[in-house]
């Protein structure tokens, strides 16, 4: 397996960085634009191996879809011009194209089969396949369905009332999209807030959707209309940069147009509450989403207590905040994030098991961790166990780590941001 040694930085970080395309959004828009009935145009997409297994998917249902670097355009026939796949669909490591594709798959009039890598195959994927069933989806395969491989019996499905057990975006989506190719009317029932993507790339896409509360409801039915999208930055790539200039001294940073969506942008509010000097700034809106500049500069943090509703609006930052913890002063506390066991690895035992790997005072509670600060890191080896998040965050680690630190299979950072070390080596103040 590869790796990668990575050396302390001898001065702080400066510079404007502009993140890649935001993957939840780009992975949406491909899902759309194929649906749909015309030409769209998607900028800034995201060509991590996620999103370009989404729009693979596609091709095999027969949509033309050329990309060329950020820029993909797609030939949108409608939804009655799909075609049957001829082959399984590879999923590869994407849980967005598993999940949002289960709710899509499962309500075409056509038979499929799809299966992922090693880590996707072992993430549950009955959270989709059970609501499914209860609008008439059949679904079968490994474990009753519980995991991929699956293979979609496609139909018209019924809309149905649906009370979801986890708090996912994925799961909602899933439903939504079920639900905007079912007959009738669905209302999908949240347990909490979730990344709102779907819901405001449907308003883009000319797809009626209303939302009441915790309730959101869609009539079946409906054809996707092309448009022309350029997809904001990702603030969950931004996160790792944010925190990179928050622990390393002499930093200063700023990231430009990036997405700043209220159920995305809990990093910034984790950072905020750690004392972080940070500076927001909307500078507009594409379609719907607020974007914005972001800048930071080293702080002093103090340790903080995150729970509740705020973590679906940073699930996938919780790896970088933790290393944040590491140089706060206190202790920071995560709750309320059992999700964190069913992500691209167990990323309580990957985060908890690479940190302290590096020294920090960190361990492992049952839906989260505790990590006292702050602690000086050391040089060591972090394993991404294929793991993009868990890569970045030990890159970042290196930044402010006493000793080299070796980066196990770091390709994997691909999986969400392939321009990852560029922009890292980009941002170091060179000695003159
Ligand atoms: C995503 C939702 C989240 C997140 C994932 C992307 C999405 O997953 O962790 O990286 O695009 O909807 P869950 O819905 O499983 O929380």
């Amino acid at each position: 397996m590869s790796s990668i040694q990575l050396n302390p930085l001898k001065e702080g970080l400066s510079g404007n960085l502009s993140v890649p395309g935001d993957k939840s959004i780009s992975h949406r828009a491909v899902i759309f634009s194929a649906l749909a009935e015309g030409t769209s145009h998607i900028t800034n997409f995201l060509t991590g191996e996620d999103c370009l297994r989404t729009v693979q998917a596609f091709r095999e249902f027969g949509v033309e879809i050329e990309r060329k670097g950020k820029e993909v355009t797609i030939y949108g026939k409608g939804i009655n011009a799909l075609q049957t796949p001829t082959q399984p669909i590879n999923f590869g490591n994407s849980g967005t194209t598993a999940r949002l594709l289960s709710g899509v798959l499962a309500a075409l009039p056509h038979f499929s089969t799809a299966f992922g890598d090693a880590s996707l195959s072992k993430r549950p994927m009955d959270r989709v396949v059970l609501p499914l069933r209860e609008m008439g989806a059949k679904i079968s395969g490994r474990e009753e369905a519980r995991l991929l491989p699956l293979a979609f019996e496609g139909r018209e499905l019924t809309g149905a009332t649906i009370e979801m057990s986890v708090k996912s975006a994925q799961v909602k989506s899933a439903l939504l999209l079920a639900g905007m190719l079912a007959e009738g009317e669905t209302n999908v029932i949240e347990k909490g807030t979730t990344r709102n993507h779907t819901e405001m790339l449907m308003s883009e896409y000319g797809i009626h959707i209303q939302k009441e509360g915790q309730k959101l409801t869609i009539q079946g039915n409906q054809q996707p209309k092309s448009s022309d999208l350029r997809v904001p930055g990702d603030i969950s790539s931004a996160a790792f940069f944010l925190v990179a200039a928050a622990i390393t001294s002499g930093s200063s940073i700023l990231i430009e147009g990036v997405g700043l969506n209220p159920t995305r942008n809990g990093i910034i509010t984790a950072l905020e509450q750690m004392g972080a000097d940070i500076k927001t700034e909307e500078t507009g809106r594409v379609g719907h989403e607020p974007v914005g500049n972001v800048s930071i500069k080293s702080s002093k943090l103090n340790g903080i207590t995150l729970e509740g509703d705020l973590i679906p609006n940073l699930i996938d930052e919780i790896p970088i905040i933790a290393l944040a913890a590491t140089q706060a002063e206190g202790q920071t506390v995560i709750k309320d994030a059992g999700e964190l066991k069913v992500k691209e690895t167990n990323r309580i035992d990957s985060v908890v098991f690479n940190l302290r790997a590096l020294g920090a005072d960190i361990e492992a509670t049952e839906d989260g961790m505790i990590i006292n600060g702050p602690v000086n890191l050391n040089g060591g080896t972090v394993n991404s166990y294929g793991d993009h998040r868990i890569g970045m965050m030990g890159a970042i680690a290196s930044y402010i780590a006493e000793g080299p630190v070796e980066i196990i299979n770091p390709k994997s950072i691909d999986i969400s941001y392939p321009e990852f070390f560029e922009h890292f080596n980009e941002i170091q103040k060179k000695t003159s």
